[in-house]
């Protein structure tokens, strides 16, 4: 063993004599292969035809050019074998082909295989390599014909000169790894190339031209970062110009903008998959698409294209997907579906698309996903529609469809059926459908009684029929759907009683709320789903009559005496409901219910140049909403979407929802409605929409990106500033009932509008103070809250509480003069009282001191409604002023921020000391 590591050592240092060295030793190749079984792991035992004592060429998946000659291929693939490549395979010289594909290979690839100057296959996709791909493969392997690394873990850059160091490579795969760099232009040089296939790695830079390659079949650069304008999509499709024989084009998921040229047409038309799909492409959808006849795949989804959807699409024969979705595409969808016989998926949802559904969609008989969800559309829905007996999902929601459903339907592969938001009428049919999964019809005026049918869809998991005018009772057959998790028949006319089993006893995926005619028969199905208690008591078969006759009238002068005092309760209550329901009452001409497809429109589809800002659960974007209909009527909101991937994100919805339900004050971002609805996907989608604050928050303008822009905050104005905060936090915690602790303020939680006015928002982890004592679970606080504004006694478990809202107070006060982040050194070194004086000066917002020592006037300029204008800090006098105003602040602050929480001021205190040092600086 000792002696063969020894020779193999010397080959290896003497990589340019080993032809000398090693050729004579027969057996050199034989001992690689073996110690390279010996370290294998190899479960199907599917290399034990390699054994010392027969000859390596008669070896499973082994190859030489003669029995006994130097071996040529090793082909292992599929075999669950796992292992590393040793080094020393750089010296089965004469291998042509060494392909390991599909097992479970693990490390780097050994820069010794860039010896292997005769390889022409190297096939390692589909295991674990890790590390950079060694150069020296680039450098040396200049006979490579095939390559494909795809599916590892590899990382590396291909090298400029890429296309003079393969002249004969055809396939180049390098999908699913960590690539990276620029896609170099001389990868045209490998004027073979047949395949290149790039997807899924983390390449940037411009979308790299391919002039030439006649023979490209296949050419995929998804999911990169890959950037592009007008005029290098131009050009990237000009450089494809001669590869006739392209196939597959993908550059979706990239960062491609611009249009896309109509020289889109010079592409083969031989062309069968067309996808570039999300990116950011814009313009209409290019000219002269019926040449591709052999298209089977068109995926232009989640772009920005404008314009109508062109009719030319409907002489491609071959089409199985038409993907369009989550465009602007508007105007009426043209009749196109005649030739369509082979499609399978067809979405044109979320776009701006009107008119009516064509019938003619009934002609694509193989039709499995009809997705036109979120658009204008109005009419009836075609019966033919219900008659593809391959659909498996259908959305139509969000449109204004009217008219009826067919009143019963057998569609044998239907899972997910869609209709919510539209203004649909008539009976819920009977629908016979063993597989449906989903079905929802929320929000519609679907009117008569819940068919008992329905609870023989047994795959049933989701049922959503709230808002609408069903009416009559529940079925009971509905406590046989054993697979449903939610149910929602929430605001429709229902009456009698709640059934008891299946579904309905775990009631917290049961929503009936706002069917006032329902009955519960246990105080927990009276609590939980806000029904009343049913009058008359579980039904119980008796065979006396007498009893009966007298219990009845009995039972009918209470019932009615009741029926009335249930009748007081319920219009108490619902006045009560009204009542508190007006804080967040919509704005004049907003519709009330706001939908996610208003949402959309608003904010531009959510665009970037529209989001405002991250925080916890979400993001927020400015919305221009339209308010009326009939003139161009806009006004400007916010709206906070929650990230719902985040569990505690629906959580943080409803705390939201809640708190500021109950709560108005002029420093308190006001609430003008919720959106609780399903995105295009069918997944739920939650928003809130507020007042826009113009101005940001308050920390954008402590930390200005620009400095110059001249928009530092004066004196007064941040003193105006604290005065609102405290004012708003006065408010939460001493005059709400029960008192509301914020648990979250900090400088991005508080907002300004057009007026400086200071507003706080963000209520995401507000806690309602319980007044009894021991409901302690109400209160625990989960630690969150945001690093350097959390209270240290939350750390160690206190509950929630007025004084840890004080503490956060305190630092966002001394955080405004000093214009540091909590996290800076200086708060970690400790501020207290005996030291900050002295260091006032040091420690202070220099830009404060500097604005109000150089400048001779105009200090305290303010545009804070109410309060009189310009005070002049030229002299002296002004300036110890404009001192000792900062340091009274700073003063407060400290006392908010005291370790114990009983030494902290309260926020009436601090409000009521803020006032004072106001008064002080306006002279009063
Ligand atoms: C290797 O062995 C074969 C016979 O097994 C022989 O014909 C051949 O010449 C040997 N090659 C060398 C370089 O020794
Ligand atoms: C690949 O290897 C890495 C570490 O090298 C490991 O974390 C990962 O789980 C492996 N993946 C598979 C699919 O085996
Ligand atoms: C490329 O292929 C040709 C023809 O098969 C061959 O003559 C040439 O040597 C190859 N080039 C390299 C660098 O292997
Ligand atoms: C393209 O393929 C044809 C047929 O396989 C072949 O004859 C021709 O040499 C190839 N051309 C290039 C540039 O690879
Ligand atoms: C296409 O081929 C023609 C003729 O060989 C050549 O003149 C032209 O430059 C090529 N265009 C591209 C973009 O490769
Ligand atoms: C995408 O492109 C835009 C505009 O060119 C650029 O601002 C943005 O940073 C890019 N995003 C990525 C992820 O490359
Ligand atoms: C079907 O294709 C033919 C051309 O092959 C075209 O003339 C016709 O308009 C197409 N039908 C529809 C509905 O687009």
């Amino acid at each position: 063993m000792i002696r063969v590591h020894h020779i193999l050592l010397l080959c290896f240092l003497l990589d340019n004599f080993h032809f000398i060295i090693c050729n004579n030793n027969n057996n050199t190749e034989r001992d690689i292969l073996l110690s390279f079984k010996l370290q294998l792991t190899d479960p199907n035992n599917a290399l034990s035809s390699w054994r010392q004592d027969s000859n390596h060429c008669t070896w499973y998946g082994v190859n030489c050019s003669k029995l006994g000659e130097r071996v040529q291929s090793l082909t292992l693939s599929g075999l669950s074998l796992s292992g590393e490549i040793p080094s020393t395979f750089g010296n089965l010289f004469s291998l042509k082909n060494l392909s390991l594909a599909r097992n479970k290979f693990v490390g780097e690839i050994p820069t010794e295989l860039g010896n292997l100057h005769n390889l022409s296959r190297l096939q390692l996709s589909e295991n674990n390599f890790t590390g950079r791909f060694p150069t020296s493969i680039f450098f040396y392997l200049s006979s490579l014909v095939f390559l494909s690394l795809t599916k590892n873990n590899l990382s590396g850059e291909l090298p400029q000169n890429f296309g003079h160091a393969f002249p004969n490579l055809t396939t180049l795969a390098l999908a699913t790894n960590r690539f990276e760099g620029v896609i170099p232009n001389s990868i045209s040089n490998s004027s073979h190339l047949q395949i290149i296939d790039l997807a899924n790695n983390r390449f940037h830079g411009p979308i790299p031209l391919f002039n030439n390659l006649k023979n490209l079949t296949h050419l995929t650069l998804g999911n990169n970062f890959l950037t592009s304008t007008t005029l290098l999509n131009l050009k990237f499709f000009d450089s494809l110009r001669n590869s006739t024989q392209l196939q597959i084009l993908m550059v979706n998921d990239n960062n491609l903008t611009g249009d896309l040229p109509n020289s889109v047409a010079y592409l083969s038309g031989n062309l069968q998959q067309f996808c570039v799909s999300n990116n950011q492409l814009n313009g209409s959808i290019p000219k002269g698409m019926d040449k591709f006849q052999n298209l089977i795949s068109f995926s232009f989804e989640q772009n920005y294209f404008t314009g109508e959807l062109p009719l030319e699409l409907g002489s491609l024969k071959k089409l199985e997907q038409l993907l369009i979705y989550q465009n602007r595409l508007s105007g009426e969808i043209p009749d196109i579906f005649g030739n369509f016989t082979n499609l399978y998926m067809l979405s044109l949802g979320n776009n701006q698309f009107s008119g009516r559904i064509h019938a003619s969609i009934g002609k694509c008989k193989r039709l499995s996903l009809l997705d036109l969800e979120m658009n204008k559309l109005v009419g009836v829905i075609p019966k033919e529609i219900f008659q593809l007996s391959g659909l498996t999902t259908l959305y139509l929601h969000g449109n204004s469809l009217n008219g009826s459903l067919p009143p019963e339907f057998k569609m044998e592969q239907l899972q997910t059926m869609i209709v919510s938001d539209n203004k649909l009428s008539g009976n819920i049919p009977k629908i016979e459908v063993n597989v449906l999964k989903i079905l929802k019809m929320a929000r519609n005026k679907f009117s008569g009684s819940i068919p008992n049918s329905l609870g023989d869809l047994a795959s049933l998991v989701t049922l959503d029929l709230s808002s609408n005018n069903l009416t009559g009772p529940i079925p009971e057959s509905l406590e046989k759907l054993e697979y449903m998790v939610r149910l929602n028949l929430s605001f429709n006319k229902l009456e009698g009683e709640v059934p008891m089993k299946g579904v309905f006893m775990n009631l917290s995926q049961v929503d009936l709320q706002g069917n006032n005619r329902l009955c519960g028969f246990t105080n927990q199905v009276v609590h939980k789903l806000g029904v009343t208690l049913c009058v008359a008591g579980k039904k119980e078969k008796r065979n006396i009559l007498l009893p009966i006759i007298l219990g009845v009238i009995g039972a009918i002068v209470l019932f009615v005496s009741m029926l009335y005092l249930l009748w007081l309760l319920i219009s108490l209550k619902k006045h009560e409901e009204e009542k508190r329901s007006l804080s967040s009452t919509p704005l004049k001409g907003l519709p009330q219910n706001i939908s996610y497809g208003d949402i959309r429109l608003a904010t531009d589809n959510f665009s970037a140049t529209n989001l405002v800002g991250k925080g916890g659960f979400g993001s927020v974007y400015k919305g221009v909403f339209n308010t009326s209909n009939y003139e161009s009527q806009t006004t400007i909101l916010a709206v906070k979407v929650l990230d719902l991937q985040q569990r505690k994100a629906t959580q943080s919805f409803s705390v939201e929802c809640e708190a500021l339900k109950n709560v108005r004050h002029r420093n308190l971002v006001k609430v003008i409605t919720s959106c609780s609805s399903t995105d295009y996907k069918g997944d739920d989608f939650k928003a809130l929409v507020m007042q826009f604050m113009p101005n940001g928050n308050l920390e954008m303008n402590l930390y200005p990106e620009d400095i110059e822009s001249g928009s530092l905050l004066t004196l007064l104005q941040r003193l105006n500033i604290a005065i609102d905060v405290a004012s708003a936090m006065d408010y939460l915690h001493h005059d709400c009932d029960p008192p509301i602790v914020h648990c979250d303020l900090k400088p991005a939680n508080v907002l300004l509008d057009e007026d400086m006015v200071a507003h706080v928002a963000d209520f995401g982890l507000a806690r309602f103070l319980s007044q009894n004592p021991s409901e302690k679970h109400s209160i625990t606080l989960e630690l969150k809250g945001s690093i350097g504004y959390i209270a240290p006694e939350y750390g160690l478990g206190y509950k929630a509480s007025t004084s840890g809202d004080v503490y956060s107070f305190g630092i966002l006060l001394l955080e405004m003069f000093i214009a540091k982040k909590p996290t800076d050194e200086m708060f970690k070194e400790g501020l207290n009282m005996n030291n900050f004086e002295k260091k006032l000066l040091n420690i202070v917002d220099q830009r404060l001191i500097n604005h109000y020592e150089y400048s001779t006037q105009n200090f305290g300029s303010d545009s804070h409604s109410g309060e009189s204008g310009n005070i002049s800090y030229s002299d002296g006098s002004n300036t110890y002023k404009a001192e000792e105003c900062i340091a009274s602040a700073m003063r407060i602050g400290l006392s908010c921020v005291a370790h114990h929480p009983k030494d902290r001021l309260t926020m009436r205190e601090a409000l009521s000391k803020l006032h004072v040092i106001k008064q002080f600086i306006l002279g009063l």
